[in-house]
Order: structure tokens, then sequence, then C-alpha cells
């Protein structure tokens, strides 16, 4: 994207998340654990033009990277995504996300009687399969809108 195109300023210190499916920004600030709250700096451009995608979501976060976990549930929603590591404003790092075989932590699962949504502090783990996620634990398959499970708790 050239710098007249620029919808959301650069940042000095953060990651940014590009070619997000379109839509999908608001789902992956949940990943993140993002919300009004969190006074974190964040910025947001949704459904902005794109050469690879058509229109895609761009998310930016300041002083943060990161974690696995975060990164591999992200994948499961967008899958195109380029993780991208900005360090005194310039790119240092960037990598397309890529779909886990397991997912820990970040969702939950819907069984209420699962032992990972009891009191007792157990992580969810979710198998990754071609079309969901399977808990390993009560084997509860979630198909559709995996963005619904994000663990907001
Ligand atoms: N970016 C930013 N702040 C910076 C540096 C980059 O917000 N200090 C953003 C850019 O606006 C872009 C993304 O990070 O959305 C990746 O930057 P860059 O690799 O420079 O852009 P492209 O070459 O267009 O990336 P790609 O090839 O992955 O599409
Ligand atoms: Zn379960």
């Amino acid at each position: 994207m050239s710098d007249h195109e620029l919808r959301v300023s650069k940042i000095r210190n953060g990651t940014v998340i590009d070619h997000i499916a379109g839509g999908q920004a608001l789902n992956v600030l949940a990943i993140l654990g993002i919300d009004a709250d969190s006074g974190e700096t964040v910025s947001v451009g949704m459904r902005v033009p794109s050469d690879r995608l058509g229109s895609k979501d761009i998310v930016k976060v300041e002083g943060r990277e990161l974690s696995q976990d975060e990164v591999d549930v992200l994948s499961l929603i967008a899958p195109a995504a380029t993780i991208n590591i900005v360090r005194d404003f310039e790119v240092v790092e960037k990598h397309r996300v890529e779909r886990p075989d397991v997912v820990t932590g970040v969702l939950s699962c819907p069984n209420r009687h699962c032992i990972t949504t009891g009191d007792e502090p157990v992580a969810s783990r979710f198998d990754v399969l071609d079309d969901g996620i399977r808990c390993q634990y009560c084997e509860t398959i979630v198909r559709e809108h995996i963005a619904d499970h994000i663990d907001v708790g």
C-alpha cells in the first residue's frame, strides 16, 4: 500500500496484524483480550481495500507482541493474516500465521459439563480439524462461529 493510501498511522513499537479477513478485526481484538477497558493503544482498519484480498482488516497494537496461543487461535479466523513485529518504526519480523494441530487456552469449550469449564482451573485444549476444533477432554466439536467461543472471562 503506498503512503498516500495509508489509513491508519504507523506505529513505533508493537505488532501489526495485517491481511485479516474482512470483518474479523473485532474478533481479533477479542482473541487478544482487548476491549474498551484494557487501556492499550490500538488502531483498527476495517474493510480496507487490498490488492491481495479485495478488502481486509488490519489491527495495530502498540507496545505488545503476541503469545503463541493467541497467534494459534488467530490463524483459525484469519488464515491469511501476517504478523509484523515493529521496533522503532521498522518491520523487524514478518510471518504468516500457520494453522496449528492443537490450540490451548483463549477459546472455551461450549459443553458446560466439560472439565475445562468447571471451577477447577483446567486450561482448554482443542485438536484442530480440517473443518473445526474438537475439545481434547470431552470431544465436543465446534465447526461454525469459532469466534463465539473466545474466552472473555
Ligand atoms: N506498519 C506500521 N507501522 C510501522 C511499519 C509498518 O503500521 N512502523 C504496517 C504497514 O502499514 C503495513 C504492515 O505494517 O500495513 C506491514 O508493513 P510493510 O512490511 O512495510 O508493508 P508491506 O510490504 O505492504 O507488507 P506485505 O508485503 O506483508 O503486504
Ligand atoms: Zn470440553
